[in-house]
């Protein structure tokens, strides 16, 4: 089982409120091991969620049981260096990756779809390969469907524990040195022909993080990478990532964002008075929770759900609905049917609580909420402090490789930021507490991963390794950019508010999906006209487009 930490941070922060909140449904077994290709919903679990020290190995990890065995996916394997760059030293580990070659047509000789595994176990990727976008485009282009799964996650782990030192050769330069070499070298068990790059269009597909990385693939490696399609990519990376909350805020029901603004300004106000102070904790079954700003990250995680939203019917959440309804309960018997349908503060609405504490309804369901279904998750005797305080150092003292969590942390630490605060004005509107600043977001960079022989954590992320690759202008022909209007993670790529807006062409695709959230386009169904119409339509746009880049392929020696 796994505790919630306060610290919420990385792409898959939405993943905590799935991950955690949902245990039963989502069975959470290592940061990524949440019931795995049911995706992404297990990351933020993993990486920021869970206190280490209450890890607990689960032998029925969901990987064991889908990474052999999905869909007739056999787990094939690639040698690597450890370091691409480093031509004194010889040290290799083992990539995993998975091939879907019903489609393939000899005949055409390709193409190959790769899709880039990201900041999980490929294993959680195994249904994009069977039923979404990497099966989609083999088939319509009767070509061979890839899963690449991503150095140090799922079981292409190149080092025997997760030390700062260890951990040195998890960055962006080696990964996609990785796909380069996997591109150029594989030779795929069951397949006569040559279907290496540049000899062979390769498309490169990556979802979040890995979107982003699809994207720096087509810019370092063109020739490797005849076309890539870049869905949600965080191209702008950025210390401060405030903006993915004040999506939430802008796209939720507005009754929903009203109950969280109010909610919040009172709480930070009893917060900061200090009067009051502990009825309140007490109020949400925190009691005891020492530091305020951990209690202000242990109300927050039911927010990351927003993003676990999914169109496809079996990945579906409704975690954050259920949120939403449960805050706007109105109190038994008063004869509403909706908490709105008086003003915030109305007295009717006040409830007044042993100590002389009287808050609006609201909170009294807020905290319901989060006692149910955080708090429970403590087991029973075990201080609050010790599940959901992030201020003791030695809990993150564990460097084991079952400490998943560690990763995509690292990631963050060092080159990726993304620490989720509260607005920098003070004055703006917020869901979230004030007290969520980037100092405590980012103390846990520190706590956790201590210089190291090798290698030291800077002090802040150094973003410009990501950005100066492209940042919200990164543009390649046959390099599709494709984006879910209310994605949390919009913000942080070409689609952003602060990017420029471009022309949508078949050879620089610019697309948004309307109402998508996260990476939309990389669920699929079996049956295209089972899907919601703005999935059917962008996966019919998509199809075209690669099928026109295809047409326009050569190989390199008539080039
Ligand atoms: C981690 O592994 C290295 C070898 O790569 C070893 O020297 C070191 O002692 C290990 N550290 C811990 C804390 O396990
Ligand atoms: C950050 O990364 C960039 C790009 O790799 C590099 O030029 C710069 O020196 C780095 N900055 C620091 C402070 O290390």
């Amino acid at each position: 089982m796994k505790l919630v930490h306060s610290v919420l941070q990385g792409l898959l922060l939405g993943l905590l409120a799935e991950a955690t909140i949902s245990l039963d449904r989502f069975r959470v077994l290592g940061p990524q091991g949440v019931n795995l290709w049911k995706l992404e919903k297990a990351y933020a679990a993993a990486r920021s969620t869970l206190n280490p020290k209450f890890v607990v190995q689960d032998g029925s990890s969901s990987e064991s049981v889908l990474s052999e065995d999905v869909a007739g996916f056999k787990a094939q394997w690639f040698r690597q260096p450890v370091d691409h760059f480093d031509k004194n030293s010889d040290a290799t580990f083992r990539q995993r990756y998975w091939i879907n070659m019903r489609h393939y047509n000899p005949d055409n000789g390709g193409p190959v779809i790769v899709l880039d595994g990201g900041e999980t176990s490929g294993a959680n990727r195994l249904s994009f390969l069977d039923t979404g976008i990497v099966d989609i485009l083999a088939r319509h282009t009767g070509g061979v469907g890839v899963v690449l799964e991503h150095r140090y996650y799922g079981q292409s782990i190149p080092v025997v524990n997760f030390t700062t030192d260890n951990l040195r050769w998890l960055n962006n330069d080696q990964s996609a040195a990785d796909s380069a070499n996997f591109m150029a070298n594989v030779k795929f068990k069951g397949i006569e022909e040559d279907l290496t790059a540049p000899n062979t269009p390769w498309i490169y597909y990556g979802g979040s993080y890995a979107g982003a990385r699809a994207a720096h693939m087509r810019v370092l490696y063109p020739d490797l990478v005849y076309g890539a399609i870049a869905s949600s990519a965080v191209t702008h990376a950025a210390i401060i990532n405030w903006e993915y909350m004040e999506i939430i805020r802008n796209a939720a029901d507005p009754v929903c964002s009203r109950h969280l603004e109010n909610s919040i300004k009172t709480i930070d106000s009893i917060l900061s008075s200090g009067r009051l102070k502990q009825p309140l904790k007490a109020l949400f079954g925190l009691s005891d929770l020492r530091h305020d700003d951990d209690f202000a990250s242990v109300i927050e995680s039911p927010l990351g759900s927003w993003q676990s939203k999914c169109w496809h019917p079996d990945f579906a959440s409704t975690t954050f609905d259920d949120f939403c309804a449960a805050l706007d309960k109105p109190p038994f018997g008063s004869g509403l049917t909706s908490l709105s349908e008086l003003p915030y503060g109305a007295p009717e609405r006040m409830l007044t609580l042993p100590g002389g504490l009287a808050v609006d309804f609201t909170i009294v369901n807020y905290a319901n909420y989060i006692k149910k279904n955080v708090v429970s998750l403590c087991p029973e005797g075990v201080s609050t402090d010790l599940c959901f305080g992030s201020w003791d150092e030695e809990q993150y003292q564990v460097y084991d490789i079952g400490q998943e969590w560690r990763l995509w942390l690292f990631q963050v630490c060092t080159e990726w930021g993304y620490f989720m605060t509260s607005p920098p004005d003070p004055d703006h509107p917020r869901i979230i507490s004030k007290l969520l600043t980037l100092g405590y977001e980012s103390k846990i960079c520190h706590m956790a991963f201590p210089p190291g022989k090798h290698f030291t954590v800077p002090t802040m992320p150094n973003v410009t390794v990501v950005n100066q690759l492209g940042d919200f202008d990164i543009a390649a022909d046959r390099l599709a950019l494709i984006d879910g209007e209310v994605d949390p993670w919009r913000p942080a790529t070409p689609h952003s508010d602060y990017a420029y807006d471009r022309e949508d062409t078949v050879l620089r695709p610019f697309k948004v999906i309307p109402g998508g959230v996260h990476h939309f386009d990389e669920w699929g169904l079996p049956n295209l006209a089972d899907e919601p119409l703005e999935i059917q339509a962008i996966h019919g746009e998509m199809i075209y487009f690669v099928k026109e880049w295809l047409k326009d392929w050569k190989p390199p020696q008539t080039a």
